[in-house]
């Protein structure tokens, strides 16, 4: 059966409207296609009604600006508005319990309204990262509960969503998708699609069971990748070793027919992506008997960074002369990464707890980060500017590298804090000339791995 309608414009329903739904919505819509966006959270649905973003990725609150009140984009907490769509993309949440087990009841939620709602002819695209096996197992039964057939009368495919936040817009306009599918028909009209709605490259694969699987050894790659990185600044800073000249020649040296490619250490790794996938490969490995070890060594390498970090910190108030329990650190940047406020899983609350427990007073400060969200994941609210923060500052802990910090003066800095304060470069991986620069203004620099 053909999934897809012979025209270049397509009317696309998104369900599941979270970080991910709404950069795909709105890439879309801004492309030309009518979009419906459903999601289950009235608040979501009704600020991008009103045009008002809540994540915080460069150039999406623009896009939402300029497609919001277009005739073809609408937002809605109603499943049925989907029987209109061509094609329907599922983006929700897929988290993982205490033990690593896969967290279901979001894609079962969408799957039961999709089933009631579903019509003949429709491809169903689904983004969410699950355990290999979750689509043909879960995902096309209870699609099949509503009376129809897949592959009779729709299609069903795998493409997991690639994209990394901070950068995500990009992504989604030059990387290639990969597809996997149902069958041959469905396959053929998801990657027909992504090649005319996005324009870019698509990656074939053999079945639904290869896609999923290539979205959750991409993540384990990634997650071991930053172990390394992080258990090898460990080893440089011992040998006085700058990590960052390491991780530079050695990504530049040709090997074995291509490159190495090492990751950067820093405060730890976060967000709702790297701190999960692992753990389904590693729970949908054990339901299928093969215990994997490398899954929990380097989680637990990746879950100590924030300490270490800490540790970093403790250090140097100490031999400075300075009790913690009196000290001050500004922390700059909450988030889990660089250019982006989303908090979840941020490494950040657990090296900020350490100093506490050390007796630090912290002062916390994000742009991209609202007092009340920061008050949620760290016990006290943000302050609004750098300069507050680092009033009385025996260290200025910078843990996100946004763009909006890119102009810190720190000359000017010193103006607001405590002699000897110490720099802790978590995540900005300063050049040279700024640690030279650093040292000249009197602050002692704390680097992971340098
Ligand atoms: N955030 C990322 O950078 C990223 C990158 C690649 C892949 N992914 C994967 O993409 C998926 C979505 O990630 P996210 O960060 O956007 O998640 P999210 O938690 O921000 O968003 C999920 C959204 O789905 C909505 N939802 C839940 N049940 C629903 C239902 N039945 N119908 C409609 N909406 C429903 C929720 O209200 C929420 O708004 C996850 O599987 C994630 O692992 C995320």
């Amino acid at each position: 059966m053909r999934f897809l309608p012979d025209r270049k414009k397509y009317t696309v329903a998104i369900i599941g409207l979270g970080h991910v739904g709404s950069c795909v919505s709105l890439i879309l819509a801004d492309r030309g296609h009518e979009v419906i966006g459903v999601d289950t959270d009235a608040a979501l649905v009704g600020e991008l009604r009103g045009g008002v973003c809540r994540f915080h990725e460069p150039g999406l609150a623009e896009l939402l600006e300029r497609c919001h009140r277009l005739p073809s984009v609408r937002f809605t907490a109603d499943h049925a508005e989907m029987s209109a769509a061509d094609v329907v993309i599922v983006a929700v949440g897929t988290p993982v319990d205490e033990s690593g087990a896969f967290i279901d009841t979001q894609l079962r939620g969408a799957c039961k309204e999709l089933s009631r709602h579903l019509r003949r002819g429709q491809l169903l695209i689904f983004k969410s990262t699950v355990p290999p096996g979750t689509t043909r197992e879960l995902v096309i039964p209870l699609l099949e509960s509503g009376g129809l057939s897949c592959g009779e009368d729709f299609g069903v495919v795998f493409s997991p969503e690639r994209l990394s936040q901070g950068t995500a817009l990009r992504e989604l306009a030059e990387l290639p998708v990969v597809v996997g599918g149902s069958d041959r028909d469905a396959a053929e009209a998801a990657e027909e699609f992504w090649r005319t709605a996005l324009g870019v490259g698509v990656r074939s694969c053999a079945s639904l069971e290869t896609a999923e699987m290539i979205k959750i050894a991409s993540n384990w790659w990634i997650d071991h990748n930053l172990a390394l990185a992080n258990e090898l600044a460990l080893v440089c800073s011992q040998a006085g070793v700058d990590m960052l000249d390491v991780v530079a020649a050695t990504n530049d040296l040709p090997k074995g027919g291509g490159r190495v490619n090492i990751l950067l250490p820093s405060v730890g790794v976060g967000g709702s992506c790297l701190t999960k996938d692992p753990w389904m490969a590693w729970s949908s490995a054990r339901r299928r008997g093969v215990e994997l070890r490398t899954v929990p060594t380097a989680r637990a390498v990746n879950d100590g960074m924030p300490g270490y970090a800490a540790s970093l910190v403790l250090d140097a108030l100490r031999g400075a002369g300075k009790d913690p329990g009196g000290a001050r650190v500004a922390v700059l940047g909450l988030a889990f990464k660089n250019d982006t406020g989303d908090l979840r899983a941020t490494p950040v609350a657990p090296m900020v707890r350490a100093l506490r427990e050390a007796g630090v007073r912290v002062a916390l400060h994000d742009p991209l980060v609202s007092p009340e969200a920061a008050e949620q994941v760290f016990g006290s609210p943000s302050v609004p500017d750098v300069e507050e923060a680092v009033r009385d500052a025996d260290c200025i802990a910078v843990t996100a590298w946004h763009r909006e910090f890119h102009g810190i003066d720190f000359a000017e800095l010193r103006r607001y804090t405590r002699p000897d304060c110490a720099v802790l470069d978590g995540r900005a991986y300063f050049p040279r000339e700024t640690i030279e620069r650093l040292g000249s203004l009197g602050y002692t620099y704390l680097g992971i791995g340098r």
